[in-house]
């Protein structure tokens, strides 16, 4: 009940007052980022330290984040689902993540009363780059280190030190030699391979 309480009283605080404060580069930027970051660690399902919150970022509830150490979000940066992010992990302006998606299958009723997808999940590796205005899609996993370059539309999963730019966002270089395991320690980020770090999330139902 108490844990309630702080978690609604985290997020009035958060969404009616921290998030307008000035963004992390201005003067005193230590201390608006501590009042974003404060309550947003009570939100989160999962959140390691530092964290960086720049001004109007957005993640509902927030109660299905999950994110790893020196890890942070860039101004007006809108987050929905299940996210799971890795260590190092950071983004500029406008970046939009979702692993939520809408039903538009059927023709005999309109798309708006046709509810929601289940959800797919979306993975951030350790040490990945979301440059501005950049979109992650549901179910997208992308690898340790990889950069999203501005503007693009990432649709599908993008290998470990890979850069991908454009729409859909294709690689066009890799920063490292691809591993043999793209899709391993870097791909799961370690917030998610230790199961007794969830237990949070189960005390956010009606906060
Ligand atoms: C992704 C990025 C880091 C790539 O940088 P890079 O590795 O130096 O790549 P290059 O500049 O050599 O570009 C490689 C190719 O990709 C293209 N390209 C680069 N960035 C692109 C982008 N965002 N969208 C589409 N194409 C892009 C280039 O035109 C070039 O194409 P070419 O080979 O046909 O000439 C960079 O272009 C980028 O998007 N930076 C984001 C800047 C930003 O958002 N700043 C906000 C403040 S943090």
């Amino acid at each position: 009940m108490k844990r309630k309480l702080v978690r609604v009283f985290c997020y009035c605080f958060y969404y009616f007052f921290s998030r307008y404060l000035p963004r992390n580069s201005w003067a005193g930027g230590r201390f608006w980022n501590a009042l974003r970051a404060i309550p947003c660690r009570h939100l989160f399902a999962e959140c390691g330290s530092p964290l960086f919150v720049d001004r109007m970022v957005d993640f509902g509830m927030g109660d299905k984040i999950h994110i790893g150490n020196h890890s942070g979000f860039g101004e007006n940066v809108r987050l929905i689902g299940e996210i799971y992010i890795g260590d190092y992990f950071s983004t500029s302006i406008n970046v939009f993540v979702t692993a939520y998606s809408r039903e538009t299958g059927r023709t005999d009723i309109p798309m708006q009363i046709q509810g929601k997808r289940p959800d797919k999940p979306v993975f951030l590796g350790d040490d990945v780059v979301l440059f501005a205005n950049s979109i992650v899609l549901p179910g997208v996993k992308i690898g340790r280190g990889a950069i999203i370059g501005a503007g693009a539309v990432v649709s599908k999963s993008v290998p470990s030190w890979a850069v991908v730019v454009g729409n859909p966002a294709k690689v066009v270089s890799f920063r490292n030699t691809p591993e043999e395991d793209a899709y391993g320690r870097g791909m799961i980020p370690i917030a998610c391979q230790l199961p007794e770090r969830s237990a949070p999330a189960q005390d956010v139902e009606g906060a």
